[in-house]
């Protein structure tokens, strides 16, 4: 069934009854949808039913492909390309727990001589968010006019900020709905949200890092499979370079879980330390990216490049830059919980599971993450494992330190994060698996 609705016709109950019997909405349908939803002429509650239909039935690929380009003309593009005379190169992440990768690579690349000027989101739920994480450093501001952020990423080649000026209004009335309708959990919704952002930043490539796994959106890599390809085909249709990691995120990326605790981790990386499962995916990230910016260099050698951006400080340098820039402390303390809770291991053996979801929950809980929209974060609170899936364990190694504002708080995370942890006895045995499990372009 095909909906032929003209524009001046349009009948969003019909259209809610097309998609709902599994039909499709023509292009004229879905712009105005769009534009009638975020003029105010469309209500919540009727979106909100077609929301759940698409949950249900679907979007095929011209539908959705459709969706995001109405999302992108409902408010301003950006065309950094121009305004730097550079070709632009942006990252997105699906979104999971420990996941910095966008803190450590925007230093290095920018180190490296290609200018990241990324547009970030805040934590919601179980997953952290960039803003937030930043917000930890004394001083720092996310809200960046538009002038100043070019201008930031032209003279200095890094800048992270909120959403700029008035971009993509429909994704951000969109996603606040689906967040309490229960209608995020959508590929094509998904796809259409993170690559209405991508377009209308003006990125000319794009890597995406498509997370899999409790921890993550897609729990099942069939179905991060589709969200890549889906997310590869708009970009593609929009002319632009999309590359896609497909990540693993059954267990936390990194050691620390927590605002602060995360932003630790990433100095410890721009030192040339940190844990190997976010090195592999930072240098991964960094290499190819390089790849794709105007230096016309392979992906070896961008991840030469980055590496040796790293050891020889001049990423480190380039981040402290950076948190000046944005009115930050790069020289402060930042700020722990004062209970600090080390919680070791009952038996010995080789740890199998930290189960994402559940180390993500424990930490929002604690405070690092939103209940909604309006709640405040606690920038000290969070997880820092010791030791993650792979590492041998004896009986009484801490596997763990909670950081929490109450002795109750701190033993309830711990609980639950024991409760989801599986330590299998003997010693490792095979080898190291890496976080990227597959990649598509
Ligand atoms: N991230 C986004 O920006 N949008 C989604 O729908 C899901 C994750």
């Amino acid at each position: 069934m095909t909906m032929d609705t003209p524009l001046a016709a349009f009948d969003m109950v019909a259209a809610i009854r097309t998609k709902r019997d599994g039909g499709r909405l023509d292009d004229a349908t879905i712009d105005a949808i769009i534009e009638g939803y975020v003029a105010g002429r469309v209500p919540d509650y009727q979106v909100s039913a077609l929301l759940m239909a698409i949950v249900w039935r679907g979007l095929d690929a011209p539908e959705t492909l459709r969706l995001t380009r109405a999302m992108v003309a409902s408010g301003d593009t950006l065309d950094p390309g121009t305004a730097l005379g550079r070709r632009i190169v942006d990252k997105h992440s699906t979104g999971g727990v420990g996941d910095k990768v966008s803190l450590a690579l925007a230093p290095i690349v920018a180190a490296c001589g290609v200018p990241l000027g990324k547009m970030s989101g805040r934590g919601l739920g179980h997953t952290g968010g960039t803003l937030d994480k930043l917000e930890s450093i004394p001083g720092f501001t996310v809200e960046l006019e538009e002038e100043r952020f070019v201008e930031q990423v032209r003279s200095l080649g890094v800048a992270i900020a909120g959403q700029t000026g008035d971009l993509v209004p429909a994704d951000k009335q969109l996603y606040a709905l689906r967040d309490v309708t229960g209608t995020v959990e959508s590929i094509p919704l998904i796809a259409a949200s993170i690559m209405s952002k991508k377009l209308a930043g003006g990125a000319d490539a794009i890597v995406l890092d498509v997370k899999v796994g409790s921890g993550a959106f897609m729990k099942e890599i069939e179905q991060a499979r589709e969200l890549a390809d889906e997310m590869i085909a708009i970009g593609t249709g929009a002319g632009r370079v999309v590359h896609v990691l497909i990540t693993d995120m059954s267990r936390p990326l990194g050691r620390a879980v927590g605002n602060a605790l995360e932003i630790r981790e990433v100095v410890e990386l721009l030192h040339d330390r940190g844990p190997d499962d976010l090195r592999e995916l930072v240098f991964t990230s960094a290499g190819l990216l390089l790849s794709l910016s105007d230096l016309d260099i392979d992906e070896a050698e961008g991840q030469r490049r980055a590496r040796e951006a790293v050891s020889s400080g001049a990423a480190f340098t380039r981040w402290r830059e950076w948190i000046s820039a944005q009115d930050g402390d790069p020289d402060a303390e930042l700020e722990l919980a004062p209970i600090q809770l080390v919680v070791p291991v009952e038996e010995g053996g080789t740890i199998t599971e930290i189960d994402a979801l559940t180390v993500g929950l424990a930490a929002a809980r604690l405070g690092a993450g939103r209940q909604t929209k309006d709640d405040d974060v606690d920038h000290a609170v969070g997880i820092e494992l010791h030791a993650t899936v792979g590492d041998t364990l004896a009986a009484g190694d801490p596997l763990m330190t909670v950081y929490a504002r109450s002795d109750e708080a701190a033993q309830a995370a711990a609980a639950a994060v024991l409760e989801r942890t599986t330590v299998t006895p003997g010693a490792a045995t095979g080898h190291a698996t890496s976080v990227i499990l597959e990649r598509r372009s």
